[in-house]
């Protein structure tokens, strides 16, 4: 396996060498990171020893990982469409990966669709274009509890009933919990086929259990490459010491630029097909795991942003150059890509000859250079990444990679990387709001809350867009009494 994959993490464009600005990290200041970043690290350690915490053992369920992939080779037999339902952590990481090796192009099995939203406007139109006499549907909450989940499993219950009557319950499999909450409850008591993420996975870290794995594997995506992708880089983790480890060498640098000199923005800069979406899954763990309050109750966080090479280098980079200093960047790209394709010898507009007959990407790697360079010029402290091929076991390992990053981070930052207490909150108040039973307490605070607020809402309606009619506009300011 170790032959096969190949990372290149670059920290030096952070080390005060080449940082000259008082913006990078002196020696001192990196041994005391990689320090505080091993600390940190071994106190994961004993809390995984003791059951508290689960991510690192994924990559070590191989028995299971087998099971899941018989269960969708199943599946693959007997459908043509797969809907997954969920949303955060219990959708980021299929689509991620998912994406990542290539998506509907590189399809080897059923055709992956993951619903994580409830906008009418979009989930009704693809609930409609699914046939659902050969669409299996997995429904995926570790909670239960998510409200979007099910109202969208309830849906879909419906079109099954619709196209399936009494074998609807054939073509639905639920992920959650192994004993508790309303989707655990839901599959026992009818019977419907289930998987568990094991209580001690939280939904962000989920990605290498059953919560990606079964959807991916019907997908075609191999989960056991996956894991092993995952166990090397666990291995690499274990296995190399202070800065020539590179999991530790990058909490040490985050965590620096999270709190010793903290920058509150994070933007990942992607260069290759599929990153984006595994920026996505990144940006729910950095933002979720890290913007937290610490016990002192001192706020700790960095914006997680994204950004889309070459697209946004016309769109960000000028911002990112001379806009204000708050920002920390990785950059990270596949190695090589799959597309040869070279550019046309001829057909240039005068000046623009050094283009021709050449790989079109030789051109994207430039502007990935270009890039670089051009904000460390600026004296904006970069990480490079370059992820050696889109394939399942760089995905893992990768994944692994930036999940041992993040908790090692939060426990440097002195938060627990593992709770998402703000998340619960607004799960909480949209339930009572939709009127769940025993809620009706917390329903009447949050709305006379609302209504007691500062407003200042303009609202402009009538006439019409070629301007025949007045409009007519109302304003509304001060409290607006309940
Ligand atoms: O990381 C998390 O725990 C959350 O973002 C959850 O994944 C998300 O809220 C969905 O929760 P659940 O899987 O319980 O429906």
């Amino acid at each position: 396996m170790a032959g096969g994959i190949d990372f290149r993490f670059d920290f030096s464009l952070v080390h005060e060498g080449n940082l000259r600005n008082g913006e990078g990290l002196t020696p001192l200041k990196m041994s005391r990171a990689l320090g505080r970043a091993q600390r940190a690290a071994n106190k994961l350690a004993s809390r995984h020893a003791a059951g508290e915490i689960g991510f690192p053992g994924l990559p070590f369920l191989e028995k299971e990982a087998r099971a899941l992939s018989r269960y969708a080779a199943g599946m693959r037999k007997r459908f043509t469409h797969l809907l997954v339902l969920g949303i955060g952590g219990s959708a980021l990481g299929t689509k991620a990966v998912y994406e990542g090796v290539g998506g509907e192009s590189a399809r080897k099995g059923l055709r992956l669709t993951v619903a994580d939203n409830v906008d009418p406007d979009g989930f009704f139109p693809l609930l409609r274009s699914h046939p659902m006499k050969t669409t299996a549907v997995v429904a995926i909450s570790k909670s239960g509890g998510t409200a979007e989940t099910n109202a969208q499993l309830a849906l879909a219950i419906e079109g099954l009933k619709k196209a399936n009557g009494k074998k609807w319950k054939d073509h639905l499999v639920l992920i959650t919990d192994p004993s508790r909450g309303v989707f655990r409850r839901f599959a026992d008591s009818e019977g419907i086929a289930s998987f568990s993420v094991p209580p001690n996975v939280g939904g962000r870290f989920s990605v290498l259990s059953a919560v990606g794995l079964l959807p991916l594997a019907a997908a075609g995506v191999s989960g056991e490459k996956l894991l092993a992708g995952a166990r090397w880089m666990e291995s690499v983790f274990r296995g190399a010491r202070g800065e020539k480890n590179p999991v530790l060498a990058g909490a040490a640098v985050y965590s620096h630029y999270l709190t010793d000199n903290p920058k509150p923005v994070h933007v990942w800069f992607t260069y290759g097909e599929g990153l984006a979406r595994v920026a996505e899954w990144w940006q729910q763990l950095w933002g979720e795991s890290l913007g937290k309050r610490r016990p002192s109750g001192t706020p700790v966080g960095q914006t997680p942003a994204r950004a889309v090479g070459v697209t946004d280098q016309h769109s960000q980079v000028q911002l990112y150059q001379d806009g204000p200093a708050d920002k920390v960047f990785t950059f990270v790209k596949w190695m090589g890509g799959r597309e040869k394709g070279n550019v046309p010898a001829q057909g240039f507009a005068p000046g623009m000859e050094m283009l021709g007959g050449r790989p079109l990407r030789d051109l994207f790697h430039a502007e990935f250079e270009a890039t670089i360079g051009a904000l460390w010029k600026a004296g904006r402290p970069i990480v490079r990444m370059e992820v050696g091929k889109r394939d399942e076991a760089h995905l893992g390992a990768f994944l692994h990679y930036w999940e041992w990053v993040t908790a090692i981070a939060g426990e440097c930052a002195g938060v627990d990387p593992f709770d998402q207490p703000g998340v619960e909150e607004g799960k909480i108040i949209t339930r009572a709001l939709m009127g769940e039973k025993g809620s009706g307490k917390r329903r009447e605070e949050f709305l006379r809350a609302m209504r007691n607020r500062d407003s200042a809402e303009i609202r402009i309606a009538g006439g019409s867009p070629s301007g025949g009619k007045r409009r007519r506009a109302t304003r509304r300011s001060g409290k607006e009494r309940g």
